[in-house]
């Protein structure tokens, strides 16, 4: 079932999209190269709990940490470790949810380190683009699929492979609502867009193929041919003309 979600609520989730913006915007701060992944997430930690929030990751499922942070070909889920250091030419994949007041904001950018390659450089501004011409369809009245379809048709336009293995998703009191928002399949189909809906759109897209495997640690997800992947989302919610994104900080430059 989608919920659509009262004033009060989309209230509480513009809240819980600040504190989730603003955690990102504190990693990315901190991104360089030699800082580790379980220090980002830590920075993130505070970040939220310094807002009255709660990292909606945390123990959601089992999963041990408030961030996933994902280096090159680790397209989602990436567990921060004490080991796991941040080296010049890499991209790192964050993704940060927060809590506030019962509602969940959720959001992943994907930032580079040092001097990244042009290819890769370009990934992950194409996975980024690929988001906002997904939005250009999030609008009542419209079908969940245009979205997807728009996000999948550009992304396979540079010859990149699309990840069918994970969707966005529908949010509000939970991380995880209906629908599954794919980011491929044909336009035209699944529920039609109504005002008060909120949403996670995530295009998850690899330089290589679109196939991906789990770790057996039951998270880490890596491409099956070992090249980067790249991951930009948002929580938006439908309005009466289109859409609001609620997960963005004072000052984010976030059209493309
Ligand atoms: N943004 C991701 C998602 O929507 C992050 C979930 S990580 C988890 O699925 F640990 F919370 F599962
Ligand atoms: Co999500």
């Amino acid at each position: 079932m989608i919920t659509i979600k009262s004033d009060r609520e989309i209230q509480l989730m513009k809240e819980a999209g600040r504190i989730t913006a603003y955690a990102h915007q504190k990693v990315k701060e901190a991104i360089k190269p030699g800082i580790s992944t379980f220090e980002l997430d830590k920075i993130a930690y505070n970040a939220i709990i310094s807002q009255g929030a709660i990292p909606s990751f945390l123990n959601y499922n089992g999963y041990p940490a408030s961030i996933c942070a994902s280096i090159n070909e680790v397209v989602v889920h990436g567990i921060p470790n004490k080991k796991t250091i941040l080296k010049n030419g890499d991209i790192i994949s964050i993704d940060i949810g927060a809590i506030y007041h019962g509602y969940h904001g959720d959001a992943a950018r994907t930032h580079f380190v040092g001097e990244v390659k042009d290819d890769i450089k370009r990934l992950v501004e194409i996975t980024k683009e690929s988001f906002f011409e997904g939005l250009k369809f999030a609008k009542p009245g419209n079908r969940l699929s245009d979205i997807s379809h728009a996000i999948g048709t550009y992304a396979e336009s540079f010859g990149y492979g699309v990840v069918k293995d994970f969707t966005g998703h529908g949010i509000g009191r939970n991380l995880h609502e209906d629908p599954a928002i794919p980011n491929y399949g044909e336009a035209g189909h699944g529920p039609i867009l109504k005002k008060g809906m909120t949403l996670a759109i995530e295009p998850m897209i690899n330089l290589g193929t679109y196939r991906v495997k789990v770790l057996n640690d039951g998270w880490t997800t890596i491409t099956q041919d070992k090249l980067p992947s790249a991951h930009y989302e948002n929580t938006i919610v439908i309005t009466e003309t289109g859409y609001e994104i609620l997960t963005k900080y004072e000052g984010e430059k976030l059209d493309v």
